[in-house]
């Protein structure tokens, strides 16, 4: 078992965290969110959490995510901040929205590194990025030479993973506003086959039409599926979760179970450190590759 962490990040910081939050700079602004694991006492006194925090997230009632964000006078709606690494260069679009979300997981520049890497050699690539959001590792496998099919349910979401690939000055990435699983029952019908997966499934989800996604109940019959698209030579495979309570062996066992040539396979958890050496966990993950 692996703790992972992007170890490339200068426009990202997690400042401290405790007391159920987080203090972070994204780019030149510095928000205080909800974080439920960060059970621990504050590192930095709450008068400096009020002098640094430029946009605080107040849950609503009874509620775990929704909320409001409360401004200071200088902070925008929406700012760019970039991620580069190797040859990754990437402009990400920030934005403060009504679920303490602000359109990048830090984080997970630890899988871009992955991707980037592990994609580059390969000639002409494919790339299917499920669940992809506001598409950072979409960009990332395009950077890296692949032909990338982008699916996510929310047609919002879709649009800006658009603007962060036309701003990281690529283009001809493949926009699904899809059902992820509908999708690739699909693509399993039609004999597709791609070099590299990433998943990053949330624990419920909807679909276009409203189909269901309750990951403990589907991920299996998921993965199951998927490893009818994966390339049988040339593979990368990257799955990261974010519902509390999985354990990382769990995601070790459905990904053996599901992908035979998974011999390469590493798993474990991602974190973030702050100033005071605590590790944020974040995640687990499980990837493998043909190049190990
Ligand atoms: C946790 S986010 C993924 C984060 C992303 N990988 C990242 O690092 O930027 C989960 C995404 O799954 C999408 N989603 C939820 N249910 C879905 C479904 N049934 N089919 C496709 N996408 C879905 C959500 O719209 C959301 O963008």
């Amino acid at each position: 078992m692996q703790l992972l962490t992007p170890a490339h990040w200068r426009e990202y910081e997690l400042i401290d965290s405790g007391n159920f939050e987080k203090l972070e700079r994204f780019g030149a602004y510095i928000t205080a969110r909800p974080e439920p694991q960060a059970i621990w006492d504050k590192g930095l006194p709450d008068t400096e959490w009020k002098r640094l925090a430029q946009a605080v997230f107040v849950k609503e009632k009874n509620s775990t995510e929704k909320g409001q964000w409360q401004l200071t006078k200088d902070m925008p709606e929406k700012w760019w901040m970039s991620y580069q690494h190797d040859g990754l260069r990437l402009q990400l679009k920030c934005s403060l929205t009504s679920f303490k979300h602000v359109g990048v997981f830090p984080e997970q520049a630890a899988n871009w590194d992955f991707i980037y890497e592990k994609l580059k050699p390969l000639p002409q690539p494919t790339a299917l990025n499920l669940f992809a959001y506001t598409g950072a590792a979409s960009v990332a496998a395009r950077q890296a030479g692949a032909d990338v099919t982008h699916v996510d349910s929310i047609k919002p979401v879709v649009t800006w993973a658009r603007e962060n690939m036309e701003a990281s000055g690529n283009d001809n990435i493949r926009w699904m506003v899809e059902d992820a699983f509908k999708y690739v029952q699909r693509e399993v019908r039609r004999g597709k086959k791609y070099n590299c997966l990433i998943l990053d499934p949330p624990a419920y989800g909807r679909g276009p039409a409203g189909e269901k996604w309750i990951l403990e109940e589907q991920l299996n019959d998921l993965l199951k599926s998927c490893a009818q698209l994966l390339d049988e030579q040339h593979f990368v495979f990257v799955l990261n979760l974010y519902s509390l309570g999985f354990s990382a062996l769990m995601a070790e066992n459905i990904v053996k179970s599901c992908f035979p040539q998974s011999t390469s396979l590493t798993c474990g958890e991602l974190y973030l450190p702050d100033r005071s050496g605590r590790r944020l966990p974040l995640g687990i993950f499980a990837r493998f590759s043909s190049s190990g």
